[in-house]
């Protein structure tokens, strides 16, 4: 028999694999209802279509394929195809063509599933237009507030509002979506792992067993704009000098902590200009613990040591999102593992929209092992091997669970 998964995979991952570059950053960047996203969209929509899957948009731009008619009490497996800004090609889009393999692998199996099944594409998983991390699944399980979520904007300012209406969406039905969640009876996401715990571990996949606790707080500094050649450097009210105090904060305060993460990946200037002393700079931290507490300490000593930082700023602290720590459910984790012939168990830095949905169904993520431990990164990667052995325990795990 022709090894399908193998053709796939690759093809899969080959037929996106133009889509959204990023030649500035390098890999990928692919934002919610962009060219590129869309562009992906439409060509999950045209593979699914391929397998006979029936292929619909939920009213918060979540993409549902399913195999069989929608139902109660359904096996979803899902991920994202999204990305961050120069991404690398498997943080999101592995799962979804592995999910989609395993389905096309069963079917030409002559498998009949015994109850509904659907692969599910997430809108937004990375925050990367709108801020918030797993918009969808946060919309889908009422994990955000709507109104919260619809005033939203991106970089150009275009509300949340205002996008779903460009993307064939009505903006006043975004939010809880309990008929969608009501038809999960398992959901099941395989991603790339993020850093080195499977290289680590000399396993080519896992279990995930908890994720960390972690939120995103945008740190805005307010200074006076001037003249960089006309203002003495005494006296400056230098917002981005407040800001560069901060980042080093952020820093000193996670080193301080027992092995809380703390980065800043962004930062902006108002006006922006070379010969410009900044009128206001905002710099967004992602912070990221073992516990809920653990976070939440790094959080707030470093606002306080923007606080102590004297430069004639104001200094303002505001969270965009939280989750707290997920733990997967231990059952469901330790049937997938003893189905799959007891591969190890790994607690992750990563978000992730399984980790939302947790809150709300029985959910298990698969891991597939990156061999360079780099993610969120051109650099990102997994061989063909370990991607086949994530299609394959996907196949093991659908005829268990089906
Ligand atoms: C998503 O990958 C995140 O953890 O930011
Ligand atoms: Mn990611
Ligand atoms: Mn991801
Ligand atoms: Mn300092």
């Amino acid at each position: 028999m022709p090894d399908l998964s193998a053709h796939g995979v690759l093809a899969g991952l080959d037929e996106i694999a133009g889509t959204g570059r990023d030649l500035r950053a390098g890999g990928y960047s692919r934002h919610l209802w962009q060219s590129a996203e869309l562009e992906l969209r439409d060509w999950f929509t045209e593979r699914a279509e391929r397998l006979g899957l029936a292929v619909d948009t939920d009213r918060n731009g979540n993409t549902w394929a399913w195999w069989g008619a929608p139902g109660p009490d359904a096996v979803v497996l899902g991920s994202h195809l999204d990305s961050v800004p120069g991404g690398g090609a498997y943080d999101g889009p592995l799962g979804v063509v592995s999910a989609l393999e395993a389905v096309a692998r069963l079917q030409a199996a002559g498998f009949v599933p015994g109850r509904p099944c659907a692969v599910l594409v997430f809108a937004e998983e990375e925050g990367s237009r709108f801020g918030v991390a797993c918009l969808g699944s946060r919309l889908l399980s009422g994990a955000i507030d709507a109104d919260v979520a619809r005033k939203l904007t991106d970089r150009s300012g275009i509300s949340l509002a205002e996008a779903a209406v460009t993307a064939g969406l009505d903006p006043a039905h975004l939010g809880p979506d309990q008929d969608a969640l009501g038809r999960i009876g398992i959901f099941l996401e395989l991603h790339v792992e993020q850093g080195r715990g499977l290289i680590d571990l000399g396993a080519p996949l896992a279990v995930a067993s908890s994720i960390l606790a972690h939120g995103r707080w945008r740190m805005s500094f307010t200074g006076q704009g001037n003249h960089a050649g006309a203002t003495l450097m005494a006296g400056r009210r230098d917002p981005m000098v407040a800001a560069a105090h901060a980042i080093l904060a952020v820093q000193e305060a996670a080193l301080a902590s027992t092995g809380a993460r703390a980065t800043v990946g962004r930062i902006e200037a108002v006006p922006g200009g070379t010969n410009v002393i900044p009128s206001a700079v905002t710099a967004w931290l992602d912070a990221r613990a073992e516990s809920d507490v653990e976070a939440r300490a790094v959080v707030a000593d470093i606002t306080g040591r923007l606080q102590a930082a004297h430069t004639g700023c104001t200094a303002t602290v505001v969270e965009e999102s939280w989750t707290g720590t997920v733990t997967f459910d231990p059952e469901l984790a330790a049937r997938l593992a003893l189905t799959l012939g007891g591969i190890p168990a790994l607690s992750t830095g990563a978000g992730h929209d399984a980790g939302v949905l947790a809150a709300r169904v029985p959910t298990a993520m698969l891991f597939v092992r990156n061999p360079t431990g780099i993610s969120h990164s051109p650099e990102e990667f997994a061989t063909l091997a370990d991607c086949l052995a994530g299609v394959e325990a996907l196949d093991t795990l659908l005829r268990e669970l089906l």
